[in-house]
């Protein structure tokens, strides 16, 4: 049993067969997806996924990347989504200095009233970052007054990133990029990490793993991302599928109940 805490299949790349790629989900023992917005239209049809299948649950947000196009009605419509009963957090929002398909001033704006809504709301936030670790510590320390709980998604920064994560109460989420030859030092990191502030995710339709890079992700293959942490851990799949759904379940409010699989 587990749950793919982060993924997209609101994105056109699923219209051709979405129900088919969540019949599957299911059938792998998925028992919840947690399906996350990026942009209005996402965020929408997030909702939309979310209402039509039970085991579905929808996060709100825009990517920074669209942070250059967002109005102020954009941020108003959105707080009016937080109390759709399957909205589970605020995500995935935050910054992106890698691509910087917006302008660090209009990312920044963004984030801090994104963050601003999900505290009002008291919702977990999903946290987008790449290469942006002083302003996004700066932001959750002295904006959010470091009362925030949340996810960061697809983990990519260095030991002492983890390390203040970590100490600001934050899950970190790890992807079936972890199963990639080249990804050694990410290994390192999740080593590092405790179990009890771990979680797992896929990002369809990105970061396929190993044996399938190039092609569309789905949410069956989070197994492949519980497998490499079992691995790296040194402990059971079944311990590792366990765990990461009961941190899940706690961070996100879940209405869901674990089956022990013991
Ligand atoms: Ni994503």
């Amino acid at each position: 049993m587990l749950i793919d805490t982060h993924c997209h299949l609101d994105f056109k790349d699923f219209n051709g067969d979405r129900n088919d790629v969540l019949k599957r989900a299911r059938d792998a023992g998925i028992i919840s997806i947690i399906n996350v917005g990026s942009s209005m239209e996402g965020t929408l049809r997030s909702i939309q996924i979310a209402e039509n299948n039970d085991f579905i649950y929808a996060a709100i947000g825009i990517h920074p990347h669209e942070a250059d196009s967002v109005s102020e009605n954009d941020i108003r419509l959105l707080a009016g989504f937080l109390n759709k009963p399957k909205v589970v957090a605020v995500g995935e929002i935050g910054l992106d200095y890698y691509k910087n398909v917006s302008s660090k001033e209009n990312q920044k704006k963004l984030f801090i009233s994104l963050l601003k809504t999900a505290k009002d709301a008291n919702l977990p936030l999903i946290i987008h970052n790449r290469e942006a670790h002083a302003d996004m510590v700066d932001i959750l320390k002295n904006i959010a007054g470091g009362s925030v709980k949340g996810v960061m998604h697809c983990f990519s920064g260095d030991e002492t990133f983890l390390k203040t994560c970590l100490g600001m109460g934050f899950f970190i989420s790890f992807t079936c990029n972890i199963t990639y030859k080249n990804a050694g030092r990410l290994r390192e990191i999740v080593k590092l990490v405790p179990m009890d502030r771990l979680l797992l995710e896929t990002d369809a339709p990105f970061l396929a793993p190993q044996n399938f890079r190039g092609k569309r992700n789905e949410p069956m293959h989070v197994r492949y991302a519980a497998e490499e942490v079992a691995k790296i851990k040194g402990l059971d799949f079944d311990k590792v599928a366990d765990i990461t759904t009961d941190n899940a379940i706690k961070l996100f409010s879940l209405p869901l109940a674990r089956k022990p699989s013991l």
